[in-house]
């Protein structure tokens, strides 16, 4: 069963399904999405800058056709406002470069920033935005379940004028809630000081696994009621031959990857594995019916390297 699900405290009546499937990078979508769907996923994550919004849709919108005993609103799409306006000519320049920039903001996607500018972090441009990932995913899915800013990079009066627009968005119907991703402590008190914030944000998307846990931020978001969600749960596949990652996969009789994610689930955490090939995609659903022992998820919560465990570009802390 892949489709347990918790409460989104600050947008209720909302929840959000605890198992969801990653698209970013997928050569596949619509038979990943498919696939997924059929093993009973219920949470789909897509964004502006993976260029597969439409196959996801359209996805979902075949599963939702050939399987009239699931409705849409048993169906939870995420999707996210990237920075710059993808649908301008010539965008997106270097898709690479644009979703991984180097750390010190060189390269190509410096000269499309500047060449750009932040229009899509704007007011009038995120309810554009927010319509063009409306449309982009087709006829059959009327409004997203959930909208995230995708990170905190154009500062804090960019950051501020895009989430007004994402309010709009919630109060016209089309987004039920909204979020933010890659976002710092700071990032989202200063955000909910403005007297225009009348949304907190429901999500905090980042980066989490055993080896980049970001204790603190996560702790200060479940406290407020923020649910975090975990991007790259297994480490891209990258560090799922740990030594003890092994030796507890063999105590449970269960997969790596199954034991990384179980963990992100015992702490609280929404996980949105990535994988186009139909076994794994299953794999990773089996989820439910066993737990780690306390003892083991200690040993795994002590594998943590602080944020010099991150795999990609994204400190929250190192944003403006
Ligand atoms: N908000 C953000 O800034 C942000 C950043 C990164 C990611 N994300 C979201 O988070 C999702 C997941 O993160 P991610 O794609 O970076 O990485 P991930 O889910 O940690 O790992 C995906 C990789 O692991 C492999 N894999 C999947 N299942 C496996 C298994 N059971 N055993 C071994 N390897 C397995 C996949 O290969 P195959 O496909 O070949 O199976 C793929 O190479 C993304 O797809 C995206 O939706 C968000």
């Amino acid at each position: 069963m892949a489709s347990q699900s918790i409460p989104l405290p600050l947008a209720s009546p909302l929840s959000i399904p605890l198992l969801g499937l990653g698209v970013f990078q997928s050569t596949k979508t619509h038979s990943s999405v498919l696939s997924a769907l059929s093993s009973g996923y219920r949470h789909l994550d897509t964004a502006q800058i993976y260029c597969n919004e439409s196959a996801t849709g359209a996805a979902v919108a075949e599963f939702l056709s050939k399987n009239p005993s699931v409705s849409r609103s048993d169906i939870f799409i995420c999707s996210k406002l990237w920075e710059v306006d993808l649908s301008l000519p010539g965008m997106p320049p270097d898709f690479e470069s644009m979703a991984h920039p180097p750390p010190d903001g060189s390269g190509a996607w410096k000269t499309s920033v500047a060449r750009l500018g932040f229009t899509s972090y704007t007011k009038e441009g995120a309810i554009d935005g927010f319509n063009r990932s409306l449309e982009a995913m087709g006829p059959g899915i009327d409004y997203i379940d959930l909208y995230l800013l995708h990170n905190p990079r154009p500062g804090p009066t960019a950051r501020l004028q895009a989430w007004l627009g994402l309010q709009e968005a919630v109060k016209s119907g089309k987004a039920k809630a909204i979020g933010v991703s890659n976002w710092s402590k700071r990032h989202i008190e200063e955000l909910i000081a403005n007297g225009e914030v009348d949304i907190t944000p429901a999500v905090n998307q980042i980066e989490f696994h055993p080896w980049c846990q970001h204790k603190e931020l996560v702790e200060y978001c479940q406290q407020k009621g923020i649910v975090v969600v975990a991007y790259s749960p297994l480490t891209q596949g990258t560090r799922l031959g740990d030594p003890v990652i092994s030796e507890i996969s063999e105590k449970y009789g269960k997969t790596p990857a199954q034991v990384v994610l179980r963990w992100c689930l015992q702490r609280g955490v929404v996980v949105i594995p990535k994988s186009d090939r139909k076994q794994r995609i299953q794999e990773n659903s089996q989820l439910w019916g066993w737990e780690l022992a306390d003892e083991d998820m200690e040993r795994i919560t002590a594998l943590d390297e602080g944020i010099s465990g991150k795999l990609g570009e994204w400190d929250p802390d190192a944003w403006e």
